[in-house]
């Protein structure tokens, strides 16, 4: 068993090596989405056949190279973020939260649909409405409570988030459905373009199991989705927000941008990353400060277990606290301070597997969007600030970021200055 002084690093790592069951009894557990998704499985066949089928197409889409990879789909998305700040100019403050949502929802779409939509699109905006809301939702804070005391569930009022998801969730299976009816008709088995001609392939090729039904490709694609958006979109804006509370980091990443990039106008490539460590350590530290799931998703021993003298029958909920890990000052000095030379060596490099750092989880339910979602952080980020200063307002008070388990951080309206 293991011995009370290791690390907590350790003992969250034991917890999703061990546990790799999720359990959501506050929101989902009363709709069959637990069974039908990725994240919200139990872990057996059809969940694992389903995670290796991601992975393989997530794999096959990020190998593509040149036009049409994830690459170019992302820096795309870069140009035309920086492009709309531009045009907004930097007459009035303004929160870039949305624009932030959009562009990373957009890289989603172009990997599972094939296509970006325009920012101003009609069917696109209600879409972003529904994710927005459907989180706000889970952050909302009944739904906080019925997560660590399931039984609320079952108390009308409390549960009201429940009908609100629901609904919610149904729209966004209309608008996929809709999609996945036009892939069909023009699928190409052998030449698949994207996310779902992928997992239409698969539906045709397989032999009818209980993972890749037609409900179940829904759920899949939603999961994606939702997994996806707003993760990536909440640490860019955390990362924004840290460069506007802490100017003097701000200008460091840029003078470090210049000197790699130059008087380059486009948005840099991923080529440039080992070039620019202090700009991924900042990333790196946006991620241990804030990270975005700070009580990961909800796990769970597969049978009878005894840890650390406690009894933990088989599918009890167990939130694991990645914030302790981040926040432990075993491993990271002063951790409220947000400082990202901790993520470089004495040669100025970047550490590559710093211990007590697990903004993705670990183990075998560990994000499996992790790499797409570190190209997409490096990519943005860097594009927006080679192109732009974000500043606060003259004499507006600074924001706060101090709610440490806040997963969204505040709306901040900040000066957006072009370089
Ligand atoms: C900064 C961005 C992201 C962060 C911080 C993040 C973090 C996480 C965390 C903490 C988990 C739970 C792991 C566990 O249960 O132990 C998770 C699961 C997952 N993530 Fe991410 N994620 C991000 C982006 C993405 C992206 C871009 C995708 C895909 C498009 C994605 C897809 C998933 C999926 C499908 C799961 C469920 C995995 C499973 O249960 O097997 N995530 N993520």
């Amino acid at each position: 068993m293991v011995n009370w002084t290791y690390s907590k690093a350790f003992v969250l790592l034991y917890f999703a090596v061990m546990w790799p069951n999720q359990n959501v009894y506050g929101i989902t557990k009363q709709d069959a989405a637990r069974l039908k998704n990725i994240a919200f499985t139990k872990f057996n066949p059809a969940y694992l056949e389903k995670r290796r089928f991601a992975v393989s197409a997530l794999k096959n889409l990020g190998m593509k190279m040149g036009p049409g990879s994830v690459e170019e789909h992302i820096r795309e998305e870069a140009r035309q973020l920086c492009l709309k700040l531009s045009e907004q100019g930097d007459a009035h403050p303004r929160d870039i939260a949305d624009s932030l949502t959009v562009s990373v929802s957009n890289i989603v779409c172009s990997m599972v649909f094939g296509k970006r939509y325009d920012h101003d699109d009609e069917k696109f905006v209600e879409l972003m409405k529904i994710v927005h809301k459907v989180l706000s939702q889970l952050e909302h804070g009944s739904s906080q409570l019925m997560m660590v005391f399931p039984f609320l569930r079952f108390i009308p009022g409390v549960n009201s988030t429940n009908r609100i998801l629901v609904e919610c969730i149904n729209k966004v299976h209309e608008f996929l459905r809709q999609e996945i009816t036009k892939h069909r008709e023009i699928l190409d088995s052998e030449n698949p373009r994207d996310f779902i001609d992928l997992i239409l392939t698969e539906l045709q090729t397989k032999e009818k199991t209980d993972c890749f039904t037609e409900e179940n490709i829904v759920w899949i694609i939603q999961n994606m989705f939702f997994a996806g958006t707003e993760t990536t979109a909440n640490t860019l804006r955390w990362g924004i927000l840290y460069m506007v509370l802490c100017p003097e980091e701000q200008q460091k990443v840029q003078s470090e941008l210049d000197s790699v990039l130059g008087t380059d106008h486009d948005v840099p490539t991923l080529a440039h990353r080992s070039q620019l460590p202090y700009t991924e350590a900042t990333i790196m530290e946006t991620q241990r400060i804030r990270l975005v799931a700070p009580l990961n998703a909800p796990h769970a021993p597969n049978e009878d277990t005894t840890f650390r003298g406690y009894d933990i029958p088989a599918g009890t909920q167990v939130l694991t606290n990645l914030w302790s890990a981040h926040m432990d000052p075993e491993y990271w000095a002063n951790p409220e301070k947000f400082d990202p030379r901790r993520f470089l060596d004495t040669e100025g490099k970047v550490v590559s597997r710093p211990d007590s750092y697990l903004p993705f989880s670990a183990g075998r339910r560990v994000c499996l969007g992790e790499q797409l979602a570190k190209m997409e952080l490096f990519l943005l980020f860097s594009s927006l600030l080679k192109h732009f200063t974000f500043k606060l307002p003259e004499g507006a008070a600074a924001p706060s970021a101090d709610d440490c388990m806040r997963v969204t951080p505040p709306r901040v309206n900040m000066c957006i200055t072009r370089r």
